[in-house]
């Protein structure tokens, strides 16, 4: 018998896999070879997971794994917004399956309990007049597992939370689809006020790994481009690449 296929929004051509290697790399490669907007590759599992910065995603059966094809008419320096897209679609999403409360954290790492369930992995191409090409949005949420060798990590099931891949896939997707049609339409406004109702507090403390070092601080939240804004003791500073480490709250007394 077929499995049921699940319910996908317009424009959405899904590609169901068993196994691949990476689904952004599957994605790659569609939309190199001119897979409209909206083709979406899914896998039960993936054999080379790729996480940001290089470093691999953990990706046994039992979680979500998934990669969009996007061709949205703009610029590269824009395409990070549609991570921030992704963010409040997977948390809308989560928000209609489960009560378990979410946040948000900088750049695109989706939290429950202080610890990460989803990451988000963009790459995308420029064309020769400077436009964007295409875009992957690559997402992964640990539903059943998460890595027994990282800290700070955990999946829905850990924190008690019963939902199928398949329904994960369907609502996510129904709130992808719709979020990104908003911002074409409106812009990222909308979407970065979404965002932030997910995120940490203002003022909440913490350490920003970047490329040339950490630097400490206190979050302010993101500016129209989606770039972190950071209180430090030597002035305000707009963070574009980096990773967060919120700090505990301070003692006193
Ligand atoms: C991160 O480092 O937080 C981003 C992780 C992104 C993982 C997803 S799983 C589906 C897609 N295919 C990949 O190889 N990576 C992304």
């Amino acid at each position: 018998m077929r499995a049921q296929q699940p319910d996908l929004p317009a424009g959405c051509h899904l590609i169901a896999l068993d196994s691949v290697d990476s689904t952004n790399k599957e994605a790659k490669a569609y939309a190199q070879s001119g897979a409209e907007a909206g083709t979406v590759v899914w896998a039960r599992q993936q054999e080379a997971g790729r996480g940001r910065h290089g470093r691999s995603w953990s990706s046994p059966p039992g979680n979500l794994y998934l990669s969009v094809v996007q061709r949205p008419d703009c610029r590269p320096a824009d395409a990070p917004q549609l991570g921030f897209v992704t963010g409040v679609a997977l948390a809308d999403a989560l928000g209609k399956l489960t009560d378990i409360p979410v946040a948000l954290k900088w750049p695109n790492d989706l939290m429950i309990n202080g610890r990460k369930a989803s990451g988000i992995l963009l790459e995308s191409a420029a064309n020769a007049d400077g436009q964007l090409a295409w875009l992957v949005i690559g997402i992964g949420v640990n539903v059943e597992l998460s890595p027994r060798d990282l800290p700070d990590v955990t999946s829905l099931q850990e924190e008690g939370v019963t939902i199928t891949v398949e329904e994960l896939l369907s609502v996510f997707l129904g709130r992808l689809f719709w979020y990104f049609e908003r911002w074409r339409q409106e812009g990222f406004e909308p979407i970065r006020e979404r965002w932030m109702s997910f995120a940490l507090p203002a003022g909440a403390e913490m350490r920003v790994r970047m490329p040339d070092g950490d630097v400490f601080g206190r979050f302010s939240g993101i500016d129209e481009r989606g770039s972190l804004l950071l209180g430090t003791d030597n002035g305000s500073r707009r963070i574009d690449i980096g990773d967060v480490f919120p700090l505990p709250p301070a003692t006193t007394g």
